[in-house]
């Protein structure tokens, strides 16, 4: 390891190894890599525009040439040209025969995916928090909270008094809303909820892992426990699923109230990572109080050092919970340890089909 850094952090060893035909790739593969994280955040500004303009859409049906896209955006000529040729070099576009662009494979999968579009359109308010990042990490923990701007998009995670104002949760439920069937189908295909009879979903938000459930197991009656401007989102889908016999939801705050009682099946999704240890501990008590003893908890969310999707916990989820202002991803083996911590004591890791998305941990007292 040491010499191997020597040697990198050389500019005579890297000149000699672009020169040096054998390690050439090597070196190329290194400096388009580097190149890749200085730019990032070039590359998801154009993905931003090419959303906000809804190009992908536009493009669907038929590839059109700049000029046309020009004139349907009223963008000039020029600029529409640049932000597909950008798009074609992302994947997000591709070139098509006179002069014409359609969908790439990346564009292509933003269709008909609220879930990662709504990401992408909210991602303004964290690169506004990223703007100087070592001020970030220098305040964590010391700075009025409240001063960034995902601390106000996220206002439960600022500390102080848990949001009672409707317009507060809004945003932040319509946008989890929209990606919990992706993270909902990871889940109930790792797990069969079939087995239980009562689901509580704690932190449930606006009802969409408690629909998927139910849409699983005929038999399952499912409650979401959230604050209480949250859970008339939740009433409100359900009704209009023709759910409303089979679910009802509990409004209340986890970190004071106790949790229903009564549920065999507890679900934990993209809860935890939002928190700091004494409340995610605290909720894991709770949580544990609340099961009968044959009972299960789903504990299901991203999670750091995962093989392949490593960047997407420790450095996306690391610096967006800072940006927060509470919580951190961990790692499975830290969450097992504050589950036997808590009471639980027969735990497993069950695989997900795509562990970048969520991984699932399946725990019993
Ligand atoms: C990141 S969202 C996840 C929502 C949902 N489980 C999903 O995956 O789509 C976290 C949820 O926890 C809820 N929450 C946060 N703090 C809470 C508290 N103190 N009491 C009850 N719910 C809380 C939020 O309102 C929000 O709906």
């Amino acid at each position: 390891m040491r010499l191997r850094d020597a040697l990198l952090s050389s500019a005579r060893f890297r000149a000699l190894a672009t020169r040096f035909p054998p390690t050439r790739p090597i070196a190329r593969r290194r400096a388009r890599a580097l190149f890749d994280l200085c730019a990032g955040f070039v590359y998801s500004q154009v993905l931003l525009a090419l959303v906000q303009l809804r190009i992908p859409e536009i493009l669907r049906d038929s590839p059109l040439t700049a000029a046309q896209l020009a004139r349907r955006l009223d963008l000039p000529e020029s600029s529409a040209e640049r932000l597909l040729l950008a798009s074609v070099s992302l994947r997000l576009l591709s070139s098509r025969s006179r002069g014409r662009f359609g969908l790439g494979p990346l564009g292509a999968a933003l269709i008909d995916n609220p879930g990662v579009t709504g990401m992408i359109t909210h991602h303004p308010l964290l690169y506004d928090d990223l703007r100087d990042p070592v001020a970030l990490l220098r305040e964590a923990g010391t700075r009025g909270k409240s001063a960034s701007s995902l601390a106000a998009y996220w206002p439960y995670a600022a500390g102080g008094a848990a949001p009672s104002q409707p317009a507060q949760t809004q945003a932040y439920t319509a946008l989890m809303s929209a990606s919990q069937p992706m993270i909902a189908a990871e889940v109930l295909a790792a797990y069969p909820v079939r087995r239980h009879r009562r689901l509580l979903d704690v932190g449930g938000g606006g009802g969409a892992f408690v629909v998927a459930a139910l849409s699983r197991a005929r038999s399952l009656h499912g409650t979401v426990f959230d604050l209480p401007t949250v859970v008339a989102h939740a009433k409100a889908r359900f009704d209009q699923a023709g759910l409303s016999s089979r679910a009802d939801v509990v409004g209340g705050d986890f970190v004071h109230d106790s949790l229903p009682g009564g549920a065999d099946l507890i679900s934990l999704v993209r809860v935890l990572h939002d928190h700091d240890d004494d409340v995610a501990l605290s909720l894991l008590r709770r949580i544990r109080d609340a099961l009968p003893p044959h009972g299960t908890l789903l504990l299901a969310e991203p999670m750091a050092g995962t093989a392949g999707a490593a960047p997407a916990g420790e450095a996306y989820f690391g610096f967006y919970l800072l940006a927060m202002g509470s919580g951190r991803p961990r790692r499975p083996e830290r969450i097992m340890e504050m589950l036997r911590q808590t009471g639980f004591s027969r735990i497993r890791l069950a695989r997900t089909r795509t562990p970048l998305l969520a991984r699932l941990l399946v725990a019993r007292p």
